[in-house]
């Protein structure tokens, strides 16, 4: 796909980032499953664009925000979590997400971790065609790649 753009994210962003987390099917797959309120969302998302251990960017499909991924970075790990609007989901575009962090990640963190329910196929396999490797921790799975 070379309509594809990945870019940091900005202010503006900051409502559909929103949308996308309460959307009933990101709402399920969170270890957070409660909605959360925009006073609540504003307040974190205005922390996490100030942090420096967390590097936060947008995918852009043809110009239109498509999906998000987030490294935190803690001792040198890098956690991710990331989102497909729903409308662009199902077209490749949450492989591509993973695939940006690993790029992102490269020579600032020695190591990326992702955490993934069990009822949550479709991420599992965007982790493993991305390259991380499996790890069982109980019914949910940890995704790992190291070194980068
Ligand atoms: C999970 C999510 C990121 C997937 O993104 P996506 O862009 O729709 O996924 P892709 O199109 O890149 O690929 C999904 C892959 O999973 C497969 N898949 C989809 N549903 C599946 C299912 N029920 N069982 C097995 N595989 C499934 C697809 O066939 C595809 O694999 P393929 O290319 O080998 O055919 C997206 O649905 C999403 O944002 N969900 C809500 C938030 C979320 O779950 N975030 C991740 C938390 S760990």
């Amino acid at each position: 796909m070379d309509n594809i753009d990945i870019r940091p994210v900005c202010p503006d962003d900051c409502e559909l980032i929103l949308d996308w987390r309460n959307d009933p099917e990101s709402q399920k797959q969170s270890y957070n499953s409660s909605v959360i309120d925009p006073e609540t969302h504003r307040a974190w998302f205005e922390r996490k664009m100030k942090d420096p251990a967390c590097l936060f960017y947008v995918l852009t499909y043809d110009g239109t925000p498509a999906g998000q991924f987030r490294i935190d970075i803690r001792n040198g790990i890098g956690e991710i979590s990331y989102t497909v609007a729903p409308l662009y989901r199902g077209m490749g575009i949450g492989t591509l997400l993973l695939k940006s962090a690993v790029k992102t990640g490269k020579g600032k963190v020695n190591a990326l971790i992702g955490f993934v329910r069990s009822g949550n196929p479709a991420s599992k396999r965007c982790f493993e065609k991305a390259g991380f490797t499996e790890f069982k921790t109980g019914d949910d799975s940890c995704f790992i790649m190291m070194p980068l």
